[in-house]
């Protein structure tokens, strides 16, 4: 099916962080294609995955673990070649696992050839491929923007006596997409990447590869308090989701058409109505997907919090903007934020909560993503000093408590290297060993919700129709022709509540309690404290 991704569950790999086969304690593809069972063998005893995401796997100094690209059409020795990389194409597909890979088009890293070049002299033929300029008459940085991780986003190069633009650490400079040469050097990894089977781009900061030409001062952030971010000093409006960003994006999508089946899913930020903007119009389409993050945060940095009332409003929002010839995409957990786990375990009820937000996640109309580990419940794992490795960390948060390595089993090394991970490991629970005969476990949740999923239309292809709850419950049904609608409802209070049913009977099909599936219900659904179910109605 060439629009495979409508009806998909995609998984995220983190590649340093999923299976080592080699024991340098570094994730790597072999590792990932000795898992590809767990994802999806057919089964429903496997995860059933449809596709999955690798974040980066390129060449890299790996200041920022990979998303400062010097090669774009290699892979990085730690985690194979380029041949290991192509039979993890086919062995995937042969399961019907789609692949995506992370494309990442603001920046390369500084010792890219392309920058090296860039920097040798003022009148290298590369020099505009990245944003030189002078200084300012103080000998300052050319404005006042900051790195998205702290700082000014511009560091000033001795030997040329001008200063690069950054958005994110001074490893990784910005490219120069106002220059076409930049742009079609670009489009051509694409390409290279198409032509090796591969099934479509997670696409970095999207939002971020066209800033304002003339690229003034952002103007101050009237609500910044000392304490908060940084980088939220200013309002981004010159250096984000500027509009010329939009049109990029057509051409981009330009080439996916060129190649049948192929997934752009950008990872944008901003309102409902910027995110809807990146899927373009009718005719002239912008991304596949972009992506929706306000389960995790809504703007800023602060945590969404799982109330119904607010999950109610960011489902409302992303129905009424994202255009009708496709559909929102969400994520509870990526590598970039805390898990939901920890994010939500004020009370240690975290992993109580994981188990609604499964049957959230699962039942809305979108293109679900799941975060390796996510599916057993991992929490972030506190990480002490000497063995952070994230350079984040020194400005803004650091993310290595959300990339810590896949949890396996109990054995030492996690069923993940017989060496020394690069990150340590959390606690010997939660672990798929553990979980994986166990029918109450949060991965047979996950199991049961993504098999259930793919086997009525309703919950894969069908419309979302709001349902009145109090608001204790966010809710809806999902209705397809030819399939019986099915209700999902989630209680986020820690009182038992009731639901109305919108049909007169039903059979509970999946339930974050034991013992509730296959169950009737008549007129009325009742919803453990903290917990959720899908029912679907009486044919
Ligand atoms: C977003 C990625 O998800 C993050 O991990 C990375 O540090 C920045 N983009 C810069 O590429």
């Amino acid at each position: 099916m060439t629009e495979w991704w409508r009806e998909s569950v995609v998984y995220q790999v983190y590649p340093r962080s999923f299976q080592d086969s080699n024991g340098d304690g570094i994730g790597d593809l072999e590792g990932i294609i000795s898992r590809l069972d767990y994802l999806n063998d057919g089964t429903p005893r496997s995860l059933g995955v449809d596709a999955i995401w690798l974040s980066p796997t390129f060449p890299s100094p790996m200041a920022d673990f990979g998303y400062d690209v010097a090669d774009y059409c290699d892979v990085h020795p730690d985690f194979g070649t380029l041949a290991t990389m192509d039979r993890l194409v086919t062995e995937a597909h042969r399961r019907g696992i789609r692949v995506l890979l992370d494309w990442v088009p603001n920046h390369t890293s500084d010792r890219h050839p392309w920058f090296l070049e860039s920097r040798s002299s003022r009148d290298n033929p590369r020099r505009d491929w990245y944003v030189w300029r002078d200084p300012a008459p103080d000998g300052g940085p050319p404005n006042n923007w900051l790195s998205v991780f702290g700082g000014p986003a511009w560091t000033f190069d001795p030997a040329t006596g001008q200063y690069y633009l950054h958005s994110f650490l001074k490893e990784q400079p910005d490219l120069n997409w106002r220059n076409p040469d930049v742009e079609r050097a670009m489009l051509d990894t694409l390409r290279f990447w198409f032509e090796r089977g591969i099934d479509g781009f997670r696409i970095d900061v999207i939002g971020r590869i066209l800033k304002h030409p003339e690229l003034p001062d952002n103007p101050e952030n009237p609500e910044w308090r000392p304490g908060d971010r940084e980088r939220f000093r200013q309002l981004s409006v010159y250096n984000h989701n500027y509009p010329d960003v939009f049109d990029a994006v057509k051409r981009i999508r330009r080439v996916f058409d060129a190649y049948e089946g192929r997934v752009a899913v950008g990872e944008v930020f901003g309102t409902p109505e910027e995110i809807a903007r990146f899927y373009g119009e009718p005719g002239e389409p912008g991304l596949h997907l972009a992506f929706n993050f306000h389960f995790i945060h809504e703007r800023g940095h602060e945590i969404t919090p799982w109330q119904a009332p607010v999950l109610r409003r960011i489902i409302a929002a992303a129905e009424a903007t994202v255009p009708a010839f496709s559909q929102p995409c969400y994520a509870l957990n990526n590598h970039d934020r805390s898990r939901f786990v920890t994010r939500h375990n004020h009370d240690g009820l975290g992993a109580v909560r994981a188990r609604a937000a499964a049957l959230l996640l699962l039942g809305l109309r979108a293109t679900p993503f799941v975060y390796y580990g996510e599916e057993i419940g991992m929490a972030d794992v506190d990480i002490s000093p000497e063995r952070q490795q994230d350079p984040a960390r020194f400005r803004s948060i650091g993310r290595d408590p959300e990339r810590t390595p896949m949890q396996w089993d109990a054995s030492p090394g996690r069923g993940f290297t017989t060496g020394e991970p690069w990150l340590p490991f959390g606690p010997l629970s939660p672990n798929v060993a553990e979980q994986d005969g166990d029918p109450g476990s949060l991965l047979s949740l996950y199991r049961d919700a993504i098999w259930t999923r793919k086997a009525q239309p309703s919950l894969h292809r069908g419309r979302l129709e709001e349902l009145r709850c109090d608001d204790r419950v966010v809710g809806w049904v999902r209705r397809a022709e030819g399939s019986s609608p099915v209700l999902v409802a989630i209680n986020t209070s820690s009182e038992p509540a009731i639901v109305s049913l919108p049909f007169d009977a039903g059979t509970v099909l999946i339930c974050t309690e034991r013992g509730r599936d296959g169950q009737t219900v008549r007129a009325a659904l009742e919803l453990p404290p903290l917990g959720a179910a899908w029912v679907q109605a009486s044919a």
